[in-house]
């Protein structure tokens, strides 16, 4: 006998196709459909991860009763309404990062997942490199003592998303590059110090090149282009005071006269060593270097990992944990707080100086 299988559906066909191939490469998971409104790509998409029913419009592939989770993978505006509306349809929800555009629609999202009682993680999947989890396991270790200062960057020099779509709209995305790029860091980070809360922010944001047309991503697709102005910044960076005194500074840019490609990373410092994981142009192998004395004498260390196929790792916990074999992790509460400090950064800039945030 043979047991039932997830059945999902995938919404949207950007990075959807990324999710496709996640639940494709997982044995306990039927794929149902995908719907998106750009049909060359939904076509495209389907045929590759044999998707056997396509739809357009999200509240299609909501109405069909088949489907027990799906991926939300929208543009950012969409991401609380779709996913308030496939929890009340009664499906479990795996949306994309940012949670939200800002912390009002994030709440909506809790409370909406707190009534249906499904399932509603955010695809933070970088943190599923297995860079960052054997870091997370040598931090646990206690091997570099007490972290008092952590760096957080995603940094580009010619990659604004696509010049005229909504990516580059504060009303259809919320921000530029910090919650585009910075929000991945900014999990990573968070994650690999152990959840601290955040004290206060002291952010600046920029809008150089994006203004002026320059820096466009060549090639990078994306829905809906439709020439909106450019109205979001594309650099940020931000001091984030931690609960317990240690600080994170966070930068995050499209486009820089710099000497970067398109490199993440996270470096951290701490009492016994420190650690710099540095991701150049998604690299997936040579990325992590350890720093500590060594009898006296300062000594690195290269730690050798392969971190292809990191998108795998959140599709694989999002089943578990609608399977209940796990935990539902990264979840609400972390897409919560990520987007409450995004919002304070914007709002520390706007006002120019330090803000407080209450975690409680
Ligand atoms: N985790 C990651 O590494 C990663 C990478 C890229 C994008 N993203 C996130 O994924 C989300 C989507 O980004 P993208 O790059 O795929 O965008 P995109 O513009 O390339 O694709 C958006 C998709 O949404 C579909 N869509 C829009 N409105 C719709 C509607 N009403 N009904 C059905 N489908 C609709 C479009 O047809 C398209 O297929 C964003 O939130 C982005 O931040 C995450």
């Amino acid at each position: 006998m043979t047991t039932p299988r997830l059945r999902v559906g995938v919404i949207g066909a950007g990075i959807g196709a990324m999710h496709l191939k996640g639940y494709a490469h997982n044995p306990d998971v039927e794929i149902v459909a995908l719907a998106g409104l750009d049909d060359e790509r939904v076509r495209r998409a389907a045929a590759e991860f044999h998707v056997p029913k396509t739809y357009r419009h999200y509240e299609e592939l909501l109405a069909d009763e088949r489907i027990e989770a799906v991926s939300v993978c929208l543009p950012n505006f969409l991401h609380a309404p779709v996913a308030i509306a496939a929890l009340e349809a009664g499906k479990h929800v795996l949306v994309e990062k940012p949670l939200a555009r800002n912390t009002a629609e994030g709440r909506a999202m809790a409370a909406a997942a707190a009534a249906s009682g499904k399932v509603l993680m955010i695809a933070f999947n970088r943190r599923f490199r297995q860079d960052v989890l054997w870091l997370k396991r040598h931090i646990a270790s206690g091997a570099l003592g007490e972290i008092y200062y952590a760096k957080a960057f995603w940094m580009r020099r010619s990659g604004i998303p696509r010049l005229g779509s909504w990516f580059v709209n504060k009303a259809q995305a919320g921000g530029g590059p910090l919650v585009d790029l910075g929000v991945h860091v900014l999990d990573m980070a968070l994650y690999l110090l152990g959840e601290p809360r955040v004290r206060a922010v002291s952010a600046s944001t920029y809008a150089v090149f994006g203004p002026r047309g320059l820096k466009g991503w060549e090639g990078r697709v994306a829905y809906g282009d439709v020439g909106f102005t450019f109205d979001v910044e594309d650099l940020a960076t931000a001091m984030i005071r931690l609960e317990g005194g240690a600080t994170l500074h966070l930068e995050a840019s499209w486009a820089t006269h710099s000497s970067a490609a398109d490199d993440f990373g996270v470096t951290l410092y701490g009492s016994e060593g420190g650690a710099e994981l540095f991701v150049h142009n998604y690299a997936t192998q040579n990325t992590l270097r350890l720093f500590t004395d060594l009898d006296g004498v300062p000594a690195d260390t290269a730690v050798f990992l392969n971190s292809a196929e990191e998108r795998l790792g959140i599709i694989d916990r999002f089943v578990d944990a609608v399977l209940g074999r796990g935990p539902a992790d990264p979840g609400v509460a972390e897409g919560l707080q990520r987007t409450a400090v995004l919002e304070a950064c914007y709002a520390s800039a706007a006002a120019g100086r330090e803000l407080p945030l209450d975690e409680g």
